[in-house]
Parts: structure tokens; C-alpha cells; sequence
């Protein structure tokens, strides 16, 4: 008691006080970016950090996940993406009205999409076997493969800036896709 009564005693009021606020400000810029320290951590490593906390943060399970888990969804939601946008990039091939030369942009688009669909697949099969290394190399081919198919298309026409959208998208979800993966080969 004695003890405490001193304490208290040469903590002056104010003191206190700027110390709570402190404490209330330092909580409240945390809850201003609503993510953990480890994704925090994780997503200075990815090329578009905003991109990388949203992504973390609101796809459905990746939170509750550990870091496996959280890679096998982000897989999960690349292949999505891309067979997505595969069938997408077919209905452009299919237009009737289209130049030839933009037709063929097109063409290279699908066969960039069926390789990064198979590369992807690939990452997962290698992420599930825990081998890190060839996933991260599978997850690069299938960056480069979105990279390739914007080179062709980008600035082509009106048609192409959905298809530039889906590129950017899938790349950025599978830098994602790759911190983690980095992370997990230590
Ligand atoms: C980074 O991600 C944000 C949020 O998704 C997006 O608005 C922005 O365009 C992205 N920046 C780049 C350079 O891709
Ligand atoms: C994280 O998720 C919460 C709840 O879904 C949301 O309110 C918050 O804005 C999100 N933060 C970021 C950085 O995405
Ligand atoms: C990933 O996708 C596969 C196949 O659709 C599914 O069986 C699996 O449960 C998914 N993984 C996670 C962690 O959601």
C-alpha cells in the first residue's frame, strides 16, 4: 500500500493522462490499418502494398489462415482469376468485327493465359508438397505470362482496357501469392 501511495503520489496527473492518450492514439492508427502485424510485415515485401493489405484482409479465410493456408487460397483465387479472364480474352478472339492484327494480340493472350493456368496449377501442386522454391518459379512464369499478354494489348484499343484490368489484377494477386511463398521457403 505504502508502496503504491508513493508511486502514485510521483506519477503527476498530467503525466498519466498523455500516457493514456498515447496508448489510445498508437490503438487507434492500428485500427486504421485493420491488419495484423505479420500481413503488415509480409505485404512490405509485395510490390503494390495497399493492394496486398486489402487483398489479405478481405478475402474470405486468408485472416483465420495460417501462412500455408493463406497461400493455397491466394492460388486458389489466382486460377480463378485467370481461367476467368481466359474465357474472357476468348470471347475478344471471337469478335467478328475485329482487325486481324488485334485478333492475333488476342490469339497470344489465350495461349499466355493457358500457360499461366498451367503454371499456376503447378505452384499449387509444388506449395501443397511443400516445395517452395518451384512454386515461387511457377508463380513468376505465370506473372510474366499476364506481363506478356499486356505488352500485346496495351494501348491496342478501347477492348483491351478490361483485358489490361485483368492482367494487372492477376499480377498483383499473385505477387501476393509469391511473398508468401518467399516467406514460407525462409
Ligand atoms: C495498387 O493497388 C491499388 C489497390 O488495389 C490500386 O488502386 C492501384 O492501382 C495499384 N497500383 C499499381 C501500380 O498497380
Ligand atoms: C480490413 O477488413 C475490415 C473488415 O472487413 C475493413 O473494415 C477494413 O477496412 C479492412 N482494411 C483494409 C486495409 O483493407
Ligand atoms: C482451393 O481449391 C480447391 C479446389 O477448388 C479446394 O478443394 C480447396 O479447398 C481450396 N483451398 C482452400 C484453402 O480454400
Amino acid at each position: 500500500m505504502a508502496v503504491f501511495k508513493r508511486l502514485s503520489s510521483s506519477f503527476p496527473v498530467s503525466l498519466l493522462i498523455s500516457f493514456c492518450a498515447v496508448i489510445a492514439l498508437s490503438t487507434a492508427s492500428f485500427r486504421v490499418e485493420f491488419a495484423p502485424p505479420e500481413i503488415m510485415a509480409l505485404c512490405e515485401k509485395s510490390i503494390n502494398h495497399t493492394f496486398c493489405l486489402n487483398f489479405l484482409n478481405s478475402t474470405a479465410g486468408i485472416p483465420a489462415a495460417d501462412l500455408l493456408g493463406a497461400g493455397e487460397i491466394t492460388l486458389n483465387a489466382s486460377l480463378h482469376e485467370a481461367q476467368d479472364t481466359r474465357n474472357y480474352v476468348k470471347t475478344l478472339v471471337g469478335q467478328t468485327t475485329i482487325d486481324p492484327k488485334q485478333k492475333q494480340s488476342y490469339e497470344t493472350c489465350l495461349d499466355n493465359y493457358d500457360v499461366a493456368i498451367g503454371a499456376i496449377s503447378e505452384a499449387k501442386a509444388s506449395l501443397l508438397s511443400g516445395d517452395y522454391e518451384t512454386a515461387n518459379i511457377e508463380i513468376s512464369a505465370a506473372q510474366t505470362d499476364s506481363d506478356t499478354c499486356n505488352d500485346e494489348v496495351k494501348g491496342a484499343a478501347a477492348a483491351a482496357a478490361e483485358l489490361v484490368e485483368r492482367n494487372d489484377y492477376l499480377f498483383n494477386v499473385l505477387d501476393v501469392a509469391l511473398v508468401i511463398t518467399n516467406k514460407l521457403a525462409g
